[in-house]
């Protein structure tokens, strides 16, 4: 059965895939959000080539026909396309609910512009989510030890070998909450991601659609 949520999310997905033109090299995230819209660039048969988060978005991509690039030696993206877990009005937003939110920080900062595409169930007036965590696997207690909270997530390594964690976090000041993470030695990086980031949103809500820019 298809929900409205589910409606939401394919109409930001289609959207967001109408921003990419042939001659651009995109950078896609990863979840359910991105995978439709690099399945909605498949059916438009587009001819941008992709460099993508995770495996599950390559594969995706490339079993609908999408080009995509070596990461290792592509410096910049045109367009970077990724979905979120909250949003709050300040632009501030939690990312890694699937985990690849490393991957995902490294090409967002790599690209011209990052439109975060999301269904309405994403808008939050505070986050509230746990925090995901990467984290090097070597001397992995030390780490969770300077991270009182921290629950180990139950789940393969990431692509990277890193350890993945979420840590409840009281998150009325999320830039203290970024900075602690950031200053954390053994967090390889974390699921907040700042409004100087999260400059444009694509929003769906019912049958309308919003583009959101600071
Ligand atoms: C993946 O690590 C995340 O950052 C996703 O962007 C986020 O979890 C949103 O996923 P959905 O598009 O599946 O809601």
């Amino acid at each position: 059965m298809t929900t409205a949520g589910d409606q939401e999310k394919l109409a930001v997905a289609r959207a967001a895939a109408t921003l990419v033109h042939d001659d651009m090299v995109v950078a896609l995230g990863s979840g359910s959000t991105v995978a439709l819209v690099a399945r909605a660039l498949g059916a438009d048969r587009s001819r941008a080539r992709f460099a993508v988060a995770s495996l599950a978005t390559a594969t995706v991509a490339t079993t609908v026909g999408l080009s995509l690039v070596d990461d290792a030696s592509t410096d910049r993206y045109d367009l970077a396309i990724d979905g979120a877990d909250e949003v709050d009005p300040d632009g501030w937003a939690i990312k890694g609910g699937g985990g690849a939110h490393t991957r995902e920080r490294i090409l967002i900062a790599a690209a011209d512009r990052f439109v975060c595409a999301v269904d309405s169930s994403k808008l939050v007036d505070r986050l509230t989510r746990a925090v995901p965590l990467e984290l090097q696997p070597f001397a992995l207690a030390s780490t969770l030890s300077r991270l009182p909270g921290a629950v180990l997530r139950d789940a393969p390594p990431t692509a990277d070998g890193g350890v993945l964690a979420d840590i409840e976090e009281d998150l009325s000041d999320p830039a203290a909450v970024a900075a602690r993470l950031d200053a954390t030695p053994g967090v390889v990086d974390h699921g907040l991601f700042s409004p100087q980031l999260v400059r444009e949103l694509l929003i769906a809500r019912g049958d309308d659609l919003e583009h959101r820019r600071r």
